[in-house]
C-alpha cells in the first residue's frame, strides 16, 4: 500500500491525500489545498529545505556519512582533500585524480600580496580572527569579479578549487598578523595540512617540522567538520547562494552564521567555560547553575543528535593520541567530570544531550598551541568544502530563490501620525 497522509480542511470538509515521499511530503500540495496558511516553523526543526545526496545523518542512531561512507571509516583512512574532493566532486579520487587535485589545490594557495598589505593590514591588532577571516572571505569576491558568473559550471569548479585552497593562507595570514609575526607563504611542497600547520608556527628560516601524530589529528578534525548537512551555516550558504550571490560572499555568510557560539563558536566557548570553571572541585556548583538555567553547558547538546555525536567519540579518543606529544591539557580533568556527571543527571538523560564535536576539540587545538580565537578559524577551513558541495548541488538543481513565509504580529494598518502627535 502507497504511504500517504490525508489533510482535512474541516472549515470545507475538502480533503487532499499527499504521498509520503522519503519521510518527506511536499508543501506544494498543502499549499494549493491551503493556500495562505502557512507552517509556524521558525528554527526549521520540522522542515526539510533541500534534497541532498551529499551527507546522511541519523541523529537518533548517532550515524553520520558523507556521500555513503561512515564517518568512522573516513577518519581513519582519508585525508581531509580526499574527503573535500569526494564532497565537491562526487567520489573519493583515485590516485591519478588526487594527484591532481593536490597540485590544483597548492597552486592556488597563494594570496595577492595586497590582501596581505591593504585588507589584512587594516584589521585592529586586537581584532578576532573568525571577524578578521569572515571579512577577508568577502573581499575575495573582489579580487575574482568573474566568480559572480555562477551559472558557469567551470567557474564554479574553479572558485570551489580557490576558497578550498586559499583558506588556510588566509587563516594563518590573520593569525600571524595578529601575533605581529612576518606572514608564511604557501609552500608548494608540503600537503595541505603541514602547510598549513607551518603557515601558522613556522619560525625563522628552518624548516617546519610537524610531528605525524599532530598533522594526522589535524587533518582527522578537518574531515570531522567538512559537512553536515542542513546546519545552521550550511542553510545560510544555500539560502545566499539562492540569491545567486557570488560563492565568496556565499561563503563569507556561512562563516559568519558558523561563528556564532551556538554553532561552530562553541569550541571556543567550551575553553572558555573549562577556563573560568577553573578547578575540578567547581564542577558540581557550575552543574547546578546549568539546571537553574543560568548558562548553557557548552559543547554539549544537539538540535539532531539525541544519541552520542559520532564526531565527539572520534575527537574524544584522538585527545588522548595527541597528548601523549604535547602532554594532557589540565583543563582535561574537568571536561571528563563534567561529562560523567552530565551523563548521569536526569536533567541531561532527559532532554538527550549528550557531547558533542566541539566539547573536546578546543582542548587539542590549545595543546597543539593555537589561541582560542582561532578555534572556529579551524572549524571554517574544515567546513568549508561542505558549504561549497551545497552551494554547486543547490545550483544545479535549479532552486528557486529562498523565501519563507512569516506570521505577522505587528499593529493593524493605521495611519501615520504628524511629528507632533508622536
Ligand atoms: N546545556 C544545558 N541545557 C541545554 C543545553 C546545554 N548545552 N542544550 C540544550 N539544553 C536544554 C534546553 O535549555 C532545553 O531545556 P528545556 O526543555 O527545559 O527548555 C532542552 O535542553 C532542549 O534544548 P533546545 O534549546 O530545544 O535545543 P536546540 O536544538 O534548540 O539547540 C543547541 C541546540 C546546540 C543550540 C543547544 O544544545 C546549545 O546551545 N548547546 C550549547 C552550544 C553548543 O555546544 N553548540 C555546538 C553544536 S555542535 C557543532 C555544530 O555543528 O554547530
Amino acid at each position: 500500500m502507497a504511504e500517504t497522509i490525508t489533510i482535512t480542511d474541516n472549515r470545507t470538509g475538502e480533503s487532499i491525500e499527499i504521498p509520503l515521499v522519503d519521510g518527506t511530503v511536499d508543501a506544494k500540495a498543502w499549499r494549493d489545498l491551503l493556500p495562505g496558511i502557512w507552517f509556524d516553523d521558525p528554527s526549521f526543526s520540522a522542515t526539510s529545505g533541500a534534497d541532498s545526496a551529499i551527507t546522511f545523518l541519523d541523529g537518533g542512531a548517532g550515524l553520520l556519512r558523507y556521500r555513503g561512507y561512515p564517518i568512522e571509516q573516513l577518519a581513519g583512512s582519508t585525508s581531509f582533500l580526499e574527503v573535500a574532493h569526494l564532497l565537491v566532486r562526487g567520489e573519493l579520487p583515485n590516485g591519478p585524480q588526487l594527484k591532481a587535485w593536490k597540485s590544483e589545490i597548492s597552486e592556488a594557495a597563494p594570496i595577492h600580496e595586497n590582501f596581505h598589505k591593504r585588507i589584512l593590514e587594516g584589521f585592529r591588532d586586537d581584532a578576532h580572527a573568525m571577524g578578521v577571516l569572515v571579512s577577508s572571505i568577502a573581499a575575495m569576491s573582489t579580487f575574482w569579479p568573474d566568480s559572480k558568473n555562477i551559472e558557469d559550471p567551470d567557474q564554479r569548479r574553479c572558485e570551489i578549487v580557490r576558497l578550498i585552497a586559499k583558506m588556510p593562507t588566509v587563516a594563518a595570514s590573520a593569525y600571524r598578523r595578529s601575533e605581529g609575526l612576518p606572514y608564511v607563504l604557501p609552500d608548494p611542497d608540503l600537503d595541505y595540512t603541514s602547510n598549513f600547520l607551518a603557515m601558522m608556527f613556522k619560525t625563522g628560516e628552518a624548516p617546519y617540522v610537524v610531528d605525524p601524530i599532530l598533522h594526522d589529528a589535524m587533518d582527522m578534525l578537518f574531515v570531522l567538520h567538512a559537512d553536515h548537512e542542513q546546519n545552521c551555516s550550511t542553510t545560510t550558504a544555500r539560502v545566499v547562494g539562492s540569491a545567486h550571490a557570488d560563492p565568496y560572499v556565499t561563503v563569507s555568510a556561512a562563516a559568519s552564521a558558523l561563528y556564532g557560539p551556538r554553532h561552530g563558536g562553541a569550541n571556543e566557548a567550551v575553553l572558555r567555560m573549562l577556563t573560568e570553571i577553573g578547578e575540578y572541585g567547581n564542577v558540581d556548583a557550575f552543574m547546578d547553575g546549568v539546571k537553574a538555567g543560568d548558562q548553557k553547558l557548552m559543547g554539549f547538546g544537539h538540535r539532531v543528535y539525541k544519541n552520542y555525536d559520532p564526531r565527539a567519540r572520534i575527537v574524544k579518543d584522538t585527545a588522548h593520541r595527541v597528548f601523549d606529544v604535547t602532554g594532557t591539557n589540565p583543563l582535561l580533568d574537568i571536561a571528563l567530570k563534567l561529562e560523567e556527571v552530565a551523563l548521569a543527571d536526569p536533567y541531561f538523560i532527559d532532554r538527550k544531550l549528550y557531547p558533542n564535536v566541539d566539547f573536546y576539540s578546543g582542548l587539542i587545538y590549545q595543546s597543539m598551541g593555537f589561541p582560542v580565537e582561532m578555534f572556529t578559524v579551524l572549524f571554517t577551513i574544515g567546513r568549508t568544502p561542505g558549504w561549497l558541495a551545497h552551494w554547486d548541488e543547490m545550483l544545479t538543481q535549479n532552486s528557486r530563490i529562498a523565501r519563507p513565509r512569516q506570521r505577522y504580529t505587528g499593529p493593524a494598518d493605521r495611519d501615520v501620525p504628524t511629528i507632533d502627535e508622536r
